[in-house]
Formats: C-alpha cells, sequence, structure tokens
C-alpha cells in the first residue's frame, strides 16, 4: 500500500482486509483534491461533543448558516435528527450509543472525503468511542470541540424537558443524570457557553476552521 493509499478512504478499507471478502475498491475518476477545488474549501469533521442541552447544535448550526453566508457549503449531522432515521433503530445503551458514533463516524468519513464541512453533534459521551472517530479519520480532518456547558445549566435550560423526566426516573441512562459523560482530555477547542453568545460561540468554530486551513 503506498502512503497516499495509507491515507485514503481506499487505504483504510484495504487495511480493513477487504481483500479476503472479495470486495474489490472501485476507484472514480475524481479524486477528493478535484472535489475540494470544485468547492473552494477543503473538507473537514467538526466534532461537538456534550451534554444535552449544552448547546452543540445551536452552534453547529449558526456555524453552518455563516458559512452558507460566505458561500462555503456545509452539513449538519445531528444526533437528535440522526436518530429519526439512520439510527432509529439505536436506544441509549452503552452499546447502541457506541455504534450511533460508529456509523456517524463512517458517515461523518465520507462527508468529509466529499469535501463537506461536516457539523457533528452528538453527546458522544465516551472518549474511547471519539477516539476511534480521531484514529479513523486522522488528526488533520478530526477536530473535536467540547461544548464545555455545567451540569446545572443545561438542566436549567432543559429546552425539551428531558432532564426533568431524567430525574423523575422516567427516561433510564441519561448522560448527566444516570450515565457518565468523560470529557475531551485534549480538545482542538473548548466553548464555555455559559461565558459567550451563540455568535460568539461560532465565532470560535469559524477561527478554528481558518486557523486550520479548511476556509480561507
Ligand atoms: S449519543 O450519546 O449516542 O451521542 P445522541 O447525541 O445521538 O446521543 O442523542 C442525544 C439526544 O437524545 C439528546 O440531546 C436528547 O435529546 C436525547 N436523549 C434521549 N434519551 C437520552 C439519554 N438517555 N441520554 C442522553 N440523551 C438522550
Amino acid at each position: 500500500m503506498t502512503s497516499q493509499e495509507r491515507g485514503s478512504v481506499r487505504g483504510l478499507l484495504l487495511a480493513k482486509g477487504d481483500e479476503d471478502n472479495n470486495i474489490v475498491w472501485h476507484e472514480g475518476h475524481v479524486d477528493r483534491s478535484r472535489r475540494e477545488a470544485l468547492l473552494d474549501q477543503k473538507g473537514v469533521v467538526i466534532w461537538f461533543t456534550g451534554l444535552s442541552g449544552s448547546g452543540k447544535s445551536t452552534i453547529a448550526f449558526t456555524v453552518e448558516h455563516a458559512l452558507a453566508a460566505r458561500s462555503r457549503l456545509a452539513y449538519v449531522l445531528d444526533g437528535d435528527n440522526i436518530r429519526h432515521g439512520l439510527n432509529a433503530d439505536l436506544g441509549f445503551t452503552a452499546g447502541d450509543r457506541e455504534e450511533n458514533i460508529r456509523r456517524i463516524g463512517e458517515v461523518a468519513r465520507l462527508f468529509a472525503d466529499a469535501g463537506f464541512i461536516t457539523l457533528s453533534s452528538f453527546v458522544s459521551p465516551y472518549k474511547a468511542d471519539r477516539d476511534n472517530i480521531r484514529a479513523l479519520l486522522g488528526s488533520g480532518d478530526f477536530l473535536e470541540v467540547f461544548v464545555n456547558t455545567p451540569l446545572e445549566l443545561c438542566e436549567q435550560r432543559d429546552p425539551k424537558g428531558l432532564y426533568k423526566k431524567a430525574r423523575a426516573g422516567q427516561i433510564p441512562n441519561f448522560t448527566g443524570v444516570s450515565d457518565r459523560y468523560e470529557a475531551p482530555v485534549d480538545p482542538e477547542l473548548e466553548i464555555h457557553t455559559a461565558d459567550c453568545t451563540v455568535a460568539q460561540a461560532a465565532q470560535q468554530v469559524l477561527d478554528l476552521l481558518a486557523s486550520r486551513g479548511k476556509i480561507w
């Protein structure tokens, strides 16, 4: 395998031993750099993680809107939305969360390969699951953003009334209440939503994208 293949989607599949499964990679004629040139941007995955109600999706959709205003193509993969379709078969046990994040990691990898600025908004509470996605994508394509909002504030906001239900014992394994949240150790960005506006939070993400050469 060449070093170029090793870093590519094909390389990742080869590494998984597809040749043993009678599956043969079909190479296209348009590569990622050509797609990125067409879009005038670089593909990337911004991986927002944080408690329910921390503000992940609000920030992600604000970033998407700001990028669209600059003629940049972004797409939000949102936990609640994806659980209505692709991951409708999954619940909130540790195993289901792992599978939820694994599938989204694969989707996000395809989106980054398409050249999209991919904004992934999932609680993704377990460090090992997030680290797997980082390993899958490579550090250049995976930018972890910890939306660090204190549990008390998330609970005060309680936009969907879920904390109230969880405290009443009506939702099992609720992150922050009856299930653990493992904070990132060394994220590319940490946003303290208690101390900034949504616009300021979104600007921090835009600055990160620019500093990593994903937009210009
Ligand atoms: S994850 O843990 O697997 O990453 P995901 O981001 O897809 O979770 O979904 C979280 C959303 O589902 C929350 O914002 C909340 O609205 C809802 N939800 C329902 N049950 C739970 C639960 N037990 N723990 C956390 N979130 C839950």
